[in-house]
């Protein structure tokens, strides 16, 4: 099982940013935590961050054939991005969404999420917690899939 997490735009700055809404763990800290359950539940991990969508529309194509499951929090581009969408559908690799707030309980841009609808599933406003859960949920969709 090899489970490839990316990780959009100022996600980097997890712990300094925003803190009242992401919280103060950084993404290392988030990175140690999915490796670690990954390790319990037997699955490999890789973890990728970037600020350029280019860059995750690439990832997500190389990932074919490579990667079991996609866990993507694509961040802002989860609201814009018509290309990381196009390349979940090409890569047809399967892809669970998630996000550390409760993107429904803020602004309305949020509340539109254009991956989704490709997506096999979303684990959304956990916090840190929902990179962990995602991990589970991954052994969930390899098998539905
Ligand atoms: C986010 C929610 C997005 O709306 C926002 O742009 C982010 C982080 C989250 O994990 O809560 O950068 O994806």
């Amino acid at each position: 099982m090899k489970i490839l997490f990316l990780n959009g735009p100022n996600l980097n700055l997890l712990g300094q940013r925003e803190p009242e809404i992401y919280g103060k763990t950084t993404l290392a800290d988030i990175e140690a935590k999915v490796k670690e359950r990954g390790e319990k539940l037997g699955a490999a991990i890789e973890f990728r961050q970037s600020n350029v969508e280019g860059e995750l529309v690439g990832w997500i194509q190389q990932a074919k054939g490579k990667f079991d499951v996609i866990v993507l929090n694509a961040a802002a581009y989860t609201h814009t991005s018509i290309a990381l969408r196009d390349a979940i559908v090409a890569a047809g690799v399967p892809t669970i969404e998630i996000h550390l707030s409760n993107v429904h309980a803020r602004e309305e841009f949020r509340h539109k999420s254009l991956i989704a609808p490709v997506c096999a599933g979303q684990i959304i406003g956990f916090g840190a917690n929902s990179y962990v859960l995602a991990v589970e949920a991954a052994f969930n969709v390899k098998v539905n899939h």
